[in-house]
């Protein structure tokens, strides 16, 4: 178990990364496999100087199987922690089939590997997107399943080939992470989320309002029933997150079948709270202006993370400010992120 090697697919992506701390904190050996279509590779640079470790690195793609077969023989992997996707929404309602060739077609082809190389444990790096319209807040894992974009249907998707992976193969273990709202930065303030072009999601984009990048914040909607009529979510630390997939291995590593969690702190806070903490962490105001409801938003969403608390003895434990304050030391270092890109 200790000093297991662990295939990280998509190791040098926000997620990802962090988790390889996470592991490598733990006692295992993570190998990064990336393609750097949504990464720097100056991430391995940073991992090593916060670890004193250098990772090593399988440049590639999932889809390619000779590259995965290659890496299988070289490092003899104990498990799989899956985290190659693309992952913007807005994105997938436009360029569907990419989105289905990388997530589905991708992990298929992952999963083949893994079979033919005998490993039998996977992480998957899933989403609360998969819940679609919360039925009811906050959501457990028993929360009816489907999604409003490609994007979370290919969530779907992937978490039915485990389903049906698992009943093919007593020995299979996979272990469905369903994030809510990842946000935050390793505390040194040498890694954090470096979205590529113009952000999707409000942490960053408040981050690079802060630091002068973007005129202002839009908040899409004022008008939703909650407390200040803003939009509600889950937000959990990266780090949380990361050290969440580190205790789902270890409690389950000798166990088999399919095993959905959520992983969220079981708070939500508002798109004007998260702004006010982001204000304290910089010390300055953060303009924003009032803008229209963006299609497919919901007024609140956040999880029940009530088993995994159970089972895994762990729990989110850092809170809305700490996630602030750590994205604030991280954008104020690296304002451009860690590739030097033009605005
Ligand atoms: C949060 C809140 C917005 C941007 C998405 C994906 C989900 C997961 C996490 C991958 C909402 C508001 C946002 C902005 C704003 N990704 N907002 N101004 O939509 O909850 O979840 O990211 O797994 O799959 O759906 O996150 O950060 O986009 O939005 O007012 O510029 O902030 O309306 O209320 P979301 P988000």
């Amino acid at each position: 178990m200790m000093e297991d090697t662990i295939l990280v697919t998509g190791g040098a992506g926000f997620v990802g990364s962090h988790a390889c701390i996470a592991l490598h904190e733990a006692g295992f050996r993570p190998v990064i496999l990336d393609n750097f279509s949504n990464a720097s590779e100056k991430v391995l640079d940073q991992l090593e100087r916060i670890t004193g470790q250098r990772f090593p690195l399988v440049r590639g793609d999932i889809r390619d199987a000779a590259t995965l077969r290659d890496a299988f023989q070289r490092y003899r992997f104990d498990a799989v922690f899956h985290f190659a996707a693309l992952k913007a929404v807005g994105e997938s309602v436009r360029n569907p089939l990419a989105y289905y060739e990388n997530n589905v077609s991708g992990t298929v082809i992952l999963l083949q590997v893994m079979q033919e190389w005998g490993v039998r444990s996977l992480v998957f790096s899933s989403s609360a997107t998969v819940y679609g319209e919360p039925r009811y807040v906050p959501i457990d894992e028993t929360h009816p399943i489907g999604s409003t974009n490609p994007y979370g249907w290919t969530k779907v998707i992937v978490e039915q080939l485990l389903r049906d992976a698992a009943k093919a193969n007593p020995k299979f273990l996979a272990l469905a992470l369903r994030y809510f709202n990842p946000v935050g930065a390793h505390e040194s303030g040498l890694l954090g989320e470096d979205p590529l072009g113009t952000p999707n999601n409000l942490v960053p984009f408040v981050a690079q309002t802060a630091i002068g990048r973007r005129d202002h914040v839009p908040v899409f909607g004022t008008d939703y029933q909650t407390a200040d009529g803003t939009g509600v979510r889950d937000y959990i630390h990266v780090m949380d997150l990361a050290e969440g997939h580190v205790a789902a291995f270890r409690t389950h590593h000798e166990d088999s079948g399919f095993k959905p969690y959520n992983l969220g702190t079981g708070r939500g806070s508002s798109v004007l709270e998260v702004i006010s903490a982001f204000e304290k962490s910089c010390g300055a105001r953060i303009p924003w202006k009032s803008a229209p409801r963006r299609p497919g938003d919901v007024a609140v969403n956040w999880a029940d993370p009530a088993l995994a608390i159970k089972r895994f003895n762990w729990r989110a434990w850092r809170d809305l400010q700490t996630m602030t304050d750590d994205v604030w030391r991280w954008q104020s270092a690296y304002p451009n992120g860690l590739q030097e890109r033009t605005l």
